[in-house]
């Protein structure tokens, strides 16, 4: 069973939705995942798990500072200890979504391997963006357990 962490930020719960749906898709393709705050993560939820998912509002076209500074507290003690573990990246935002490029450079530093493009999402997701949302959690599961 493929161990999927699901970590991220959110102030207003756009993200918090966001999440809970790549967590869903993930358990139906049968990963078994936890879904955490960023600031309830640490290294042992990184090192333990087989693929993670990051979700992130954008803030002044930026990862917002609070799963930012999971990256912060991760990076020096699971350093060498994560290169190639599969990673997917959903981010909500206001009509920019120019966060995108910090989250990938961040796991591109951490030696994460993206899996596909990073998802974004335009305020609360719908029922379009939730059916994508799922379909980022199965495809992040499917990674894993080929
Ligand atoms: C401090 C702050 C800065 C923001 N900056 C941007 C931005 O640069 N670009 C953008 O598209 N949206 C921006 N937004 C809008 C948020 O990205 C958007 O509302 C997001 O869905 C909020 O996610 P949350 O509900 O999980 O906190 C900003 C919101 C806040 C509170």
């Amino acid at each position: 069973m493929a161990k999927i962490l699901v970590v991220y930020h959110s102030q207003s719960g756009n993200t918090r939705a966001a999440a809970e749906f790549v967590a869903q898709g993930a358990e139906e393709a049968g990963g078994k995942v936890a879904l955490l705050e960023a600031r309830r993560a640490g290294v042992e939820d990184l090192l333990r798990c087989e693929g993670i998912a990051f979700g992130s509002p954008d803030y002044f076209n930026y990862i917002a500072g609070g799963l930012k500074d999971f990256f912060d507290r991760t990076f020096y003690p699971t350093q060498g200890k994560v290169t190639g573990k599969p990673y997917v990246a959903f981010i909500t935002h206001g009509g920019g979504g120019k966060a995108k490029g910090s989250i990938e450079l961040l796991c591109r530093i951490f030696k994460f391997k993206k899996i596909t493009d990073t998802l974004l999402i335009e305020g609360k997701p719908d029922a379009a963006s939730a059916a994508q949302l799922k379909d980022l959690g199965k495809k992040l599961a499917a990674a894993i357990t080929k």
